[in-house]
């Protein structure tokens, strides 16, 4: 049960349809603000009804407090993830339904933020073992996700722990207990960290580790994601890049032999003769971290030209943008129509690098995260192909944070930018996420006014800055864009606005969306378009 009667109403205006526009009021915590306060309940469907509240652990009881994960053992058994509000304390339990009392299996805490709060543990059928991804130390390289088993003592609040895996690569999902043969399957980026190959694990013994999807190199696919069957005898095996994603049924006794459910006949016949880019890699040197910057250059390229660049960016805390995965969207058309190379880079913050490169990020947003940006696009100065007076930057949600933060900095390498649904300010943003990485704003009111893109938007001036946003945006509301005009204004800077009336976060009527993606197509094509040279008039000969 949620209560939010004491959080602040936030309002969404409703412009269009109406003599009188109307607004929606709903409950929504910014950063530091009242939460909602959350129990936990079970109700008996059969026989008398009865409603029992699950009670969170002793430590949390007059606490704030978040539940993050609740799933189903067995038919009596629960088990929850209970966060406190400053995300650094967490409480596994699992709970009797019938009693109501829940006893705490494992505690996680961590001294910056707890990541993978909703990740749900698999259990053994009988309840007396489960499996999960826990931040493992690997030397140098600092805590990398990594699966423990947990064995549950009777009568005890202690389980022992066993780690089954370990090494400088990331466990990104369990996917399966297979208790017959006593081995758990899970997807992990142990090939590259833009990869996710299907492995198997061994519960016993030396923990004897085997891929199951590497020897699919023939379909060209390296991204992977699975479902297996309830007895682990069939999965479904999902291939979502590089090559057009296809979808398969396996047998996990014989995973080599397949049938196709899915593969995508309509999509190869669409882009048949079509000039699709294949992304190339580079090496970026970040302190300490290799780091990969992806470029997908146009067809026909050529080192003696001069291409212009646009740098997509997201650099939310745990986001990857270099991937394996095939995408094609609107940015493809400007390296197909165009001739732009684009550019990706995940740099500190972003995820699936180990939690030394994620949690970089802590307590400073819009710093490493943006100047990383700054120092993938500066490497690619160097090379002779790059025009360095038509780089270009676009992101939405964070990555329009990020966009503007750069846009601010001082190093004028851009010459415009994009930015849909930025947010501006952190204290307009939501508790949960705000929280996490910056704290309270009562105490650290200075984190988050340095991490604010209103106290720079003075630096945002040499360069076309286009701003675009949904007013009826739920998670990044208008007001980050309000406020950032109202500072643009104050500062006498121009940028270009396109507003959507009444749409969200995801611009979702077909007419509008069109609309968006070809201002911001024909804004990149008139920002990036080579300059005609200006040709000198030679000085008349004095007769
Ligand atoms: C919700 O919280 C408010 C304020 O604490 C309290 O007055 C109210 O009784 C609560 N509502 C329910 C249904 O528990
Ligand atoms: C968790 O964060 C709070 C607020 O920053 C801090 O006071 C507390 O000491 C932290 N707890 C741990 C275990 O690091
Ligand atoms: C895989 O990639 C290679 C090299 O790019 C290509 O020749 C081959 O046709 C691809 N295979 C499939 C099944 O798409
Ligand atoms: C699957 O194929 C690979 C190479 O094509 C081979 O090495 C492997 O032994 C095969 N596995 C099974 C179970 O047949
Ligand atoms: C996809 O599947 C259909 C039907 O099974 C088959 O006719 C077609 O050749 C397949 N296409 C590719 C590209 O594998
Ligand atoms: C804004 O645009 C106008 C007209 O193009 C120009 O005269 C002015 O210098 C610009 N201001 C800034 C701060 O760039």
């Amino acid at each position: 049960m949620i209560n939010d009667s004491l959080v602040p109403n936030m309002i969404i205006p409703r412009f269009t349809g109406n003599l009188y526009p109307k607004g929606k009021q709903y409950p929504y915590p910014k950063a530091g603000q009242v939460n909602p306060i959350v129990k936990l309940f079970v109700v008996n469907l059969y026989g008398p009804t009865h409603t029992l509240e699950l009670m969170p652990p002793e430590s949390f009881k007059s606490k704030e407090y978040y539940i993050t994960m609740v799933k189903w053992v067995s038919n009596t058994k629960t088990v929850v993830n209970w966060l406190n509000r400053p995300q650094n304390v967490s409480i596994l339990t699992t709970c009797e339904i019938t009693t109501g009392a829940c006893s705490k299996k494992h505690e996680a805490v961590s001294e910056v933020w707890l990541s993978k709060q909703d990740e749900e543990p698999v259990f053994s059928k009988d309840g007396s073992k489960f499996f999960m991804t826990v931040p493992v130390k690997q030397g140098g390289r600092g805590e990398f996700h990594h699966i423990a088993m947990f064995t549950l003592q009777p009568k005890s609040e202690l389980s022992s722990v066993r780690h089954l895996t370990s090494g400088n690569w990331e466990v990104t999902q369990i996917l399966g207990y297979d208790e017959v043969h006593q081995k758990i399957y899970f997807l992990s980026t142990e090939d590259s960290p833009r990869a996710r190959q299907l492995y198997s694990v061994h519960t016993a013994g030396s923990f004897h580790r085997k891929c199951l999807s590497c020897n699919f190199q023939r379909e060209n696919c390296s991204y992977f994601s699975a479902h297996f069957s309830p007895n682990n005898e069939h999965f479904i095996l999902h291939c979502e890049g590089p090559n057009i994603p296809m979808v398969s049924v396996h047998s996990t006794s014989n995973p080599n032999s397949s049938y196709v459910l899915e593969n995508n006949t309509v999509l190869h016949e669409c882009i048949k003769g079509k000039r699709i880019h294949k992304p190339e890699y580079r090496t970026v040197r970040i302190y300490d971290y290799e780091l990969t910057l992806q470029l997908s250059y146009p067809e026909g390229f050529d080192e003696n030209n001069l291409y212009p660049v646009l740098l997509i960016v997201d650099g939310a805390p745990g986001s990857q943008l270099v991937t394996d995965k095939f995408w094609i969207d609107w940015d493809s058309v400007l390296v197909s129509s165009d001739n732009v190379i684009l550019a990706r880079f995940d740099g500190r913050g972003s995820g699936f690098q180990g939690l030394k490169i994620l949690q970089d990020i802590h307590r400073r947003l819009g710093t490493v995260e943006v100047k990383d940006q700054v120092i993938a696009v500066q490497s690619l100065l160097k090379l002779p192909f790059i025009d360095p007076n038509r780089i270009a930057v676009y992101g939405k949600g964070y990555g329009g944070y990020v966009t503007a933060m750069i846009l601010s900095s001082t190093d004028r390498i851009f010459k415009c930018g994009v930015a849909v649904a930025p947010i501006t300010d952190w204290k307009l943003y939501a508790s949960a996420f705000t929280e996490r990485y910056l704290g309270l704003p009562s105490r650290d009111i200075n984190i988050y006014q340095e991490s604010s893109v209103l106290q720079n938007s003075n630096e945002i001036k040499d360069v076309n800055f286009l701003i675009i946003h949904g007013t009826a945006d739920a998670n990044v509301h208008f007001q980050h864009t309000a406020e950032l005009i109202q500072h643009l204004v104050k500062a006498e800077r121009n940028y270009t606005m396109q507003i959507y009336p009444d749409e969200g976060h995801f611009i979702t009527d077909e007419k509008s969306k069109r609309h968006m993606y070809s201002a911001i197509l024909n804004f990149f094509r008139e920002c990036l378009k080579q300059e005609m040279p200006v040709l000198q008039k030679e000085p008349e000969e004095d007769e």
